[in-house]
C-alpha cells in the first residue's frame, strides 16, 4: 500500500482572485509588471520543459549535475526522513534525492498545479510503493502549514526560483521557511549564480524563440482569464541584465502605441509605443550574497555545492 494524499490549502477560487488583483496591480502601475507566476498554465509549462532542453538555458542541466554528482552526500548531512519540495512541477530532478535519501519516509511536493502534483505523485508512488506522498496544493510564497510527518525534514527549493522573487520578498520568504524548520531540519536551496552577461542574456532570450513564445504566453492567460485583447504580434520579447542589481529582467515591448481592453476588470490599458511591460525579474547570486540572504533569515549555510563550471550552485542551511 502507498498512501497518496492531496491536500488542498488553496481555495478554488484563490488563483482567479490573486490574477484579478496582480494584472489590475500591474497594468494600472507606472512602469507596468506582471508577475512571473502567471506565465505558467498548462502551455507555459510546455514551454518552460521545453526552455530547459535549449543550448542557451544552462540552469537545469548545470544543477541536474550537482544533484547527480552531491546526491549521496545531501542525504548523508541531512538524513532526511521527509523531503518537502517547494514548487515541485514535474518532479524530475528530485529523482536523485529520492534515490538517495535511504532513510525517506515522506514526500510533500507543494504546488500551486494540482495537475503537476497529480500526475508526478502518481508516477512516484507507481515506482516507490513504500513511500507515503503528501502533496499539498498550495502557494509557498503564501504561510504554509506543513502535515505532521516524520523528521528530519529537508526543506528543498530548486532551480533557481528564489531568484523570481525580490529582495524584500525574499527576506519574507526566507523567513517563512525557516519558521518551518525544527532543530535538525534543513534547507536546500538552488540558486543561479552570476557570471558572463553575454552567457546570462542568452539563457534568456534563445535563437530559436521558445523564451519570447513563454513570454509572450502570460498575455494569452490574461487573454483567457479575463477576457483581455493582447495581440502576442503586437509586443516584442526583452531580456536584459540590470548590472546594479544583478538581475535579469524579461519584459514585453509595445511595437505601436495601443489599447488593450481587460473586460473583466473594466479596464482599458494604454501603452505607448516602445513603453515596455516588466515580466519577470531573475536574480543571480554570489555565495557571500546567499550566505547573508539565509543568515538574516536565521539560516545558517553549512555546504555550498556548484557545478564543475561553476554556474549554479545549491547550498544546504539548518536553523541558528
Ligand atoms: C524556473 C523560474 C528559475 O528564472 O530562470 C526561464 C524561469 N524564465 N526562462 C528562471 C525562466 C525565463 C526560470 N525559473
Amino acid at each position: 500500500m502507498s498512501p497518496f494524499h492531496i491536500i488542498r490549502t488553496l481555495p478554488e477560487d484563490a488563483t482567479d482572485a490573486a490574477l484579478r488583483a496582480d494584472v489590475r496591480r500591474g497594468l494600472t502601475a507606472t512602469p507596468k509588471w506582471l508577475p512571473p507566476k502567471w506565465f505558467y498554465d498548462a502551455h507555459g509549462s510546455e514551454l518552460f520543459e521545453r526552455i530547459t532542453e535549449l543550448p542557451e538555458y544552462y540552469p537545469t542541466r548545470a544543477e541536474r549535475e550537482i544533484l547527480a554528482d552531491r546526491a549521496a552526500e545531501i542525504a548523508a548531512v541531512t538524513g532526511a526522513r521527509t523531503l518537502v519540495e517547494l514548487g515541485s512541477g514535474s518532479s524530475e530532478k528530485t529523482r536523485y534525492l529520492l534515490d538517495a535519501l535511504t532513510d525517506l519516509d515522506t514526500y510533500v511536493p507543494v504546488d500551486v498545479s494540482e495537475s503537476a502534483l497529480t500526475q508526478a505523485g502518481q508516477a512516484l508512488i507507481a515506482e516507490r510503493p513504500a513511500l507515503t506522498v503528501h502533496a499539498l496544493i498550495a502557494d509557498f510564497t503564501a504561510r504554509l502549514t506543513l502535515p505532521d510527518t516524520p523528521g528530519p525534514r529537508l526543506v528543498a527549493f530548486l532551480g533557481g526560483t528564489i531568484g523570481n522573487l525580490l529582495p524584500a520578498e525574499r527576506a519574507a520568504f526566507l523567513a517563512s521557511v525557516r519558521a518551518l524548520l525544527a532543530p535538525g531540519d534543513s534547507l536546500l536551496l538552488g540558486t543561479d549564480l552570476v557570471k558572463d552577461e553575454r552567457v546570462l542574456v542568452a539563457a534568456y532570450d534563445d535563437a530559436a524563440g521558445v523564451t519570447a513564445a513563454f513570454d509572450k504566453n502570460v498575455l494569452a492567460v490574461v487573454n483567457r482569464e479575463l477576457g483581455a485583447d493582447f495581440d502576442e504580434d503586437a509586443f516584442d520579447h526583452v531580456a536584459l541584465w540590470d548590472a546594479r542589481n544583478e538581475w535579469i529582467e524579461m519584459r514585453l515591448r509595445s511595437r505601436t502605441a495601443q489599447t488593450v481592453k481587460v473586460p473583466a476588470l473594466d479596464l482599458a490599458v494604454d501603452f505607448a509605443a516602445g513603453e515596455e511591460l516588466r515580466t519577470e525579474v531573475s536574480a543571480k547570486f554570489r555565495q557571500e550574497g546567499v550566505r547573508a540572504e539565509l543568515a538574516a533569515a536565521g539560516l545558517e549555510t553549512t555546504d555550498w555545492w556548484t557545478d564543475r563550471a561553476g554556474r549554479f550552485a545549491l547550498s544546504a542551511s539548518t536553523a541558528r
